[in-house]
């Protein structure tokens, strides 16, 4: 196994869009597209564009939310995961469930539109890992 690019680092916030107005006014950001809701994952988000990666900004859809408890924890939001991506995710979890990496969930259709799964943070030094399917086409 041999991750890819990093595609994005999740980043927890109370509020997309006071998190977009901070990061235009720090970094002269400007979303990738409009937010949008992930509604099987509880989650909203948007992308913003660095030039060599991404930041994925996720708002709680509800209080059910993964990242409701979160930020219960960090109410000011902060850094939640980080995703590499791999060009076969089956092939990924595989390797990683042969080798007891405990794998989070079913893999499912996450932001991107492609597969991805979570590993464990216990499992990889204290850092959630988003490992997602790279898109077929290139970006
Ligand atoms: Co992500």
């Amino acid at each position: 196994m041999r991750f890819g690019r990093l595609n994005h680092v999740g980043v927890a916030t109370p509020s997309i869009e006071r998190s977009l107005e901070l990061y235009r006014t720090l970094f002269g950001a400007e979303p990738a597209s409009p937010p949008f809701d992930l509604s099987a994952q509880g989650v909203r988000v948007c992308f913003v564009d660095a030039p060599n990666s991404q930041i994925e900004l996720i708002e709680p859809l509800g209080p059910d939310s993964p990242i409701a408890r979160f930020l219960e924890k960090n109410p000011d939001g902060g850094q939640h995961h980080l995703c590499f991506e791999v060009p076969d995710i089956e092939e990924a979890r595989t390797f990683y469930e042969g080798q007891g990496t405990r794998v989070l969930g079913p893999t499912r259709i996450g932001a991107h539109g492609t597969p991805i799964f979570f590993l464990h943070p216990k499992d990889t030094g204290g850092m959630l890992t988003e490992i997602m399917e790279s898109p077929k086409q290139a970006h």
